[in-house]
């Protein structure tokens, strides 16, 4: 057996931190022979129900899981974490939009960021889950000063999900013969799965749907999925968020297959896509080694810049909402 990793959760009481504590335990993310350290992070009216998925945990006897920690406390909960997922925040109810949860959560990621940036590891990689993810990851970056940017991320896998599912079963195909989609922009109603260089088998997926069901059926359905999910559930999306989050880490820590991209919430630079500088964007992006490559150089048509526009301009709207948490 390898030397463990240690992995903090937040929200672990919650419905996506109950799927996805049971999936690392297991070997889900790093495989049968890594052993995981798990710190499972909530707030202190939590804690009692976090005992329960500990005592369960436990008693799954996972011969991958080599260590248990339950707090309140960040320091603790980060200490010396390899990979962290921030989960813990409100979800939205029926009739939201994720955005309307930023004053209510955006505060959570400020602390947050400053406590990772103390006591994690200083190889940390950190998966934003909770709404609105980009932006919260904006503050928990912010608030690290000692972290790179590319050690935060924001979670658009599951829209990235989402986008192949829909399409393969438009197309009455495996997910798997589907390669290179890209999920642009804001985890939010703005966000573009943009078909444009996306194959089939080996064939431009351009070729092989109809443009308009791409543009008024495809794109709407993807960017309202989790509020259909809401409506049909009464609660947000858990297995498949927690699925993704497990699907975003483990290709960030240990590639991606290199005949396709996947999409990732990244912090811009300004030389990409001309997305402006200073926001978490997801763009497409190859994984190798615990670091990513953005995709550059993709020729974009009129309208798919468009889309790009107004999902950057959505974000700086966001940013402008929370100049006082970031440093
Ligand atoms: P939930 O209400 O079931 O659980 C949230 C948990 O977080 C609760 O146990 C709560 O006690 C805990 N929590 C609240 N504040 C905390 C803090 N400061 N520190 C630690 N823990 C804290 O919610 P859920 O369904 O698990 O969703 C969690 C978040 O993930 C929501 O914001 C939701 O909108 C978001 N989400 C994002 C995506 C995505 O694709 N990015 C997908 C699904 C859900
Ligand atoms: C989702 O996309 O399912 C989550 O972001 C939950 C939500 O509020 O839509």
């Amino acid at each position: 057996m390898k030397k463990p990793v240690t992995v903090a959760i937040t929200g672990t009481a919650g419905n996506i931190g109950y799927a996805i504590a049971f999936r690392i335990a297991s070997g889900g993310l790093f495989g049968p022979d890594q052993p995981v350290n798990l710190h499972l992070i909530e707030i202190e009216p939590a804690l009692g129900a976090l005992e329960g998925v500990v005592m369960e945990l436990h008693d799954c006897a996972f011969p991958t899981l080599n260590n248990v920690v339950a707090t309140a406390d960040l320091d603790t909960g980060f200490a010396d974490a390899d990979y962290v997922f921030l989960i813990g925040s409100r979800p939205r109810s029926k009739g939201m939009e994720r955005q309307d949860l930023l004053l209510a959560n955006g505060s959570i990621f400020k602390p947050q960021g400053a406590a990772i940036d103390r006591s994690a590891s200083k190889d940390v990689r950190v998966l934003v889950v909770g709404n609105p993810a980009n932006t919260n990851a904006l503050i928990a970056l912010h608030n690290a000063p000692n972290l790179a940017p590319t050690q935060v991320s924001s979670m658009m896998r599951l829209d990235h999900n989402r986008a192949i599912n829909k399409l393969s079963r438009q197309l009455k195909v495996q997910p798997n013969v589907i390669k290179n989609m890209t999920v642009w922009g804001n985890h939010s109603t703005t966000q573009f799965p943009d078909l444009q260089h996306c194959t089939v088998d080996g064939k431009a997926s351009a070729d092989l749907v109809d443009q308009d069901w791409y543009r008024s059926e495809y794109i709407y359905k993807i960017q309202h999925r989790g509020a259909q999910i809401i409506e049909a559930r009464g609660a947000s999306s858990a297995a498949s968020a927690a699925s993704a989050a497990i699907d975003h880490m483990r290709n960030w820590a240990l590639g991606t297959d290199p005949s396709s991209w996947v999409s990732m919430g990244v912090m811009t630079d300004g030389s990409y896509y001309n997305v402006g500088k200073n926001l978490i964007f997801s763009f497409p992006v190859h994984c190798k080694d615990h670091s990513f490559e953005i995709v550059d150089g993709l020729s974009l048509d009129d309208y798919s810049m468009g889309m790009i526009r107004a999902s950057e301009k959505e974000l700086i709207k966001e940013r402008d909402m929370v100049l006082d948490l970031l440093r």
